[in-house]
């Protein structure tokens, strides 16, 4: 149990006690060390409610509390309650974290189901950085949630029949290198796209063409569904890689074209249960009327007041949608997985489309969590959003390429002597890192600056100062003569700076369930950072090989802890630690 949850059931004992029936009465950390550890307001609220003196209500409750061996207790202000824990309760907690494999945090997932939806490139189509953002949070919130205990099922729902069909296939059949997919098949993919994409515009004779290759492979012509399959895996092969290189799995690849066969049947099941009809030959959901203008999703407001704002689910044309699809993948998420919450990791130009879905699928009878976990851009130096030279967008493969490159520099600055193959491979350790840890120290819904010299900085929030940090505890343990066993050390607090690393490590269990309250990686990111600062600061003050007995020991114990922390941390962001850098 953390220290947050042991106080809360102590004070909500105490507060039961002292006015005779339960009450809400929780416990938050607090957010100035030099009042405590953590802090209440119940006394406050519950004064309110029953019109009675706060700070007597305070001091009545801290009458009752039974703190005994784990903390004092004060009252501040108008009636807040402020904790502070024993040294020997974190002694006594850190301890038995030496044993305990998942570091003091909860399962507060267990018997829960979350799919996570995230990356999602389309084939075809060159992935951009805001699938590199979606790809990067989106695994890390997959790794947190199944560490808290819930069962995970990530599923890369990718682009895989969309319009640009048309222009691939036509590229397919009168401009593709053979020999270039062959090597290298994204590039190739895309330079097809791209250069049919300019002839369209140029010749609107070749966008009838790409039309009728789209209108027919819909129709479910065999030689276009022939090569729109082996696109498909090529492109897979290709992604793959990346994939690989980025240490990011999933358990399903349920692409949109899965679910081809369930569009039809949906939208009519969508007409005879009157969620959606026909407008102007088209199939649409509008409002239902439950909500105000402000809150529906299917009203928008335009210069003339509020007006309907549908969700098209079936074109006049007979096509299908991407809402369509995105219902059907609802659906099967619910019905087959028993999804209980489902994570959209998405950008943030996407947040109306997914309000539709979620109202249309709970008029629509499915009862799941739906979250869009929204993000926004990310800017270059210059502020605007990330382009290269060429006017491009970013490639993902060119900045993980390029920030290993930089950091193979910053590592041969650093440590000359390593051989080359481990330098080689720890540069691929950094510099990945590095971009991940950019990426999950931010709010994600601001924008972010990606600045190359800043990521990569060895002194910084960085992910290279938490591997580095982590490399200097591995190097004490490297200078023992004979190795170090932490199961039998007692913890022993008596420094300042060694009181707050056992503080931090104490933490590591209340701050992860936080993450997933608002999906915030950057949260385990900040708190890992201070983290890395308690150790350094730990480090100065108190001396650990010079120490001697059971102060030596106990200081290894804590170094040992923290190293555990920071890699099963960094892990969870889906960051790897090297041994040396
Ligand atoms: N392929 C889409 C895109 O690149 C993202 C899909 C996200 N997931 C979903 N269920 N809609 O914009």
């Amino acid at each position: 149990m953390t220290f947050q949850q042991d106080l809360e059931s102590r004070l909500a004992a105490a507060v039961c006690a002292v006015i005779g029936e339960p009450a809400a009465a929780p416990v938050t950390a607090a957010t100035d060390l030099r009042f405590g550890d953590y802090q209440s307001n119940a006394a406050m609220v519950l004064a309110k409610q029953r019109k009675t003196n706060p700070r007597a209500l305070a001091q009545e409750i801290l009458d009752r509390i039974d703190l005994a061996g784990v903390a004092t207790a004060d009252i501040a202000g108008p009636g807040f309650l402020n904790f502070r824990i024993l040294p020997e309760a974190y002694a006594a907690y850190t301890a038995t974290l030496i044993r305990d494999e998942k570091l003091g945090v909860p399962d507060i997932g267990k018997g829960r189901t979350v799919v996570v939806d995230f990356s999602a490139p389309n084939v075809a189509k060159p992935m951009h950085v805001g699938h590199i953002r979606s790809t990067i949070i989106g695994d890390s919130l997959s790794r947190i949630a199944r560490y808290l205990g819930f069962t995970v099922i990530s599923d890369n729902h990718i682009g895989d029949w969309g319009t640009q069909f048309g222009m691939i296939l036509h590229g397919w059949k009168t401009l593709l290198d053979h020999a270039a997919l062959e090597a290298d098949p994204i590039p190739e993919l895309l330079r097809v796209y791209r250069d049919v994409n300019a002839a369209t515009k140029a010749d609107p004779a070749v966008l009838e063409l790409c039309k009728s290759e789209l209108v027919k492979l819909q129709a479910g012509d065999a030689d276009n569904l022939a090569i729109w399959q082996q696109c498909i895996e090529v492109s897979k092969k290709g992604l793959q890689k990346i994939y690989d290189r980025l240490d990011v799995s999933f358990d399903h690849w349920l692409g949109e074209s899965f679910y081809n066969d369930q569009l039809a049947g949906i939208v009519e099941e969508f007409l005879t249960k009157g969620i959606a009809r026909v407008s102007d030959g088209a199939v649409c959901i509008f409002a239902s009327g439950e909500f105000p203008d402000e809150q529906d999703p299917f009203r928008v407001n335009k210069e003339n007041g509020w007006t309907d704002n549908p969700a098209i689910i079936r074109k006049a044309d007979g096509g299908f949608l991407y809402a369509t699809t995105d219902l059907a993948t609802l659906d099967y998420r619910v019905k087959t997985w028993n999804a209980d919450h489902i994570w959209y990791v998405v950008g943030v130009p996407q947040s109306l489309h997914f309000r539709q879905i979620f109202d249309a699928a709970r008029r629509w009878g499915l009862h799941a969590d739906c979250q869009h976990v929204a993000f926004g851009s990310i800017l270059g130096e210059d502020r605007k959003l990330m382009k290269t030279r060429s006017g491009d967008n970013v490639q993902l493969i060119d900045v993980l390429e390029e920030a290993v490159e930089r950091a193979a520099k910053v590592i041969a600055e650093k440590n000359p002597d390593l051989p080359a193959e481990e330098a080689a491979q720890i540069a691929e350790t950094v510099g990945i890192g590095a971009v991940k840890f950019a990426e999950l120290s931010q709010n994600r819904l601001t924008d972010y600056v990606f600045s190359w010299d800043r990521m990569l900085a060895l002194q910084g929030d960085t992910a290279p100062y938490l591997q580095y940090s982590n490399v200097r505890i591995l190097s004490i343990f490297r200078k023992l003569d004979e190795p170090f066993d932490a199961s039998s050390a007692t913890i022993l607090l008596t420094e300042d700076a060694e009181i707050h690393l056992a503080r931090l490590i104490a933490r590591f269990g209340e701050v992860l369930p936080t993450v997933i309250e608002d999906y915030r990686p950057n949260l385990l990111a900040n708190y890992l950072l201070e983290l890395a600062r308690g150790f350094h600061s730990f480090f100065e003050a108190c001396p650990v090989l010079k120490s001697e007995g059971p102060v030596r020991a106990s200081r290894l114990a804590l170094c040992e802890l923290s190293s555990r922390v920071l890699t099963t941390g960094l892990g969870l962001l889906g960051i790897k630690v090297p041994e040396r850098m």
